[in-house]
């Protein structure tokens, strides 16, 4: 249920995205909660006692790949019995309507591109992606692997193709998303907790170059206060109605 207080601020901001010329998505982890996916921060954020940050870090991965890789292996299996939601189906609705628009994603779980949104600038990599520690052999699959996959080119191991903190982002990326995000009239920050680099950093540029900023979230998080507007509800009803 869509609280009273926020059908006002909906209905402005669903004028505004209709007559939005571009619009600019950046979403995390709170728009695939719906699907069944964990986030990474709060009760949620917990595998087997280990924090997901801890886990998600080259150091980890360098001292016990087979602990690194079981969370990976658990994650995939879990994404691929996973489905998108009302609220990545909406982006996909709303991408055929505006002339321009692109969705910048922290998230690795390619649900965006499932719903049919063909704009998508994955940040931290893809779940389905893996890659060779020593060449520079990558590949896509969805298939179960085994608990240390080797590179089929070299025979070394292979780790999950996603960024991991203290990482730089893939080449390009960077540059890719604030193209975006700086020549947006409206930028949509999706169920992300704005405490990871540099996406908590994108609501400034879109603020400097005068997009209209609208936060869609459960809570209030740190970047609230530089919002035009904050929506906060689940996103698999809020984005549904502004599209709508
Ligand atoms: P977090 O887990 O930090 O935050 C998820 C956010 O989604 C929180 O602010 C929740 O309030 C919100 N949320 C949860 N359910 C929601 C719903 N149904 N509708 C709307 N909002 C909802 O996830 P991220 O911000 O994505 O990086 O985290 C950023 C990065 O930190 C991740 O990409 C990952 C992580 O560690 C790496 O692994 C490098």
């Amino acid at each position: 249920m869509i609280a009273e207080s926020l059908i006002a601020k909906m209905e402005t901001v669903k004028a505004l995205l209709s007559g939005a010329r571009h619009v600019a998505v950046l979403t995390g982890a709170g728009v695939s909660a719906e699907s069944g996916i964990p986030t990474f921060r709060g009760a949620d954020g917990m595998w087997r006692g280990e924090l997901a940050e801890d886990l998600a870090r080259p150091e980890t991965f360098a001292r016990n790949p087979e602990l690194v890789w079981e969370f990976y292996n658990w994650r995939r299996s879990l994404v691929a019995q996973c489905q998108p939601n009302p609220a990545h189906h909406a982006l996909a609705a709303l991408e055929q309507r505006v002339p321009e628009m692109e969705i910048v994603t922290q998230n690795v779980d390619g649900l965006h591109q499932q719903a049919g949104s063909e704009h998508v600038i994955e940040m931290h990599g893809s779940l389905w992606r893996l890659q060779c520690t020593r060449c520079t052999h990558f590949e896509e699959t969805r298939a179960e692997l085994p608990p240390l996959p080797e590179c089929s080119r070299c025979g070394n191991l292979l780790r999950p193709g996603v960024v991991w903190f203290g990482e730089q982002l893939p080449r390009g990326v960077l540059s890719v998303a604030l193209e975006s995000i700086a020549s947006a009239d409206i930028l949509l920050v999706v169920g992300t907790s704005s405490l990871v680099q540099p996406a908590a950093s994108f609501v400034h540029v879109a603020n400097r170059s005068g997009a209209v900023c609208v936060e869609i979230n459960l809570e209030a998080t740190p970047n609230t206060g530089f919002m035009d507007f904050a929506l906060h509800g689940k996103a698999g009803e809020i984005l549904p109605a502004l599209v709508d």
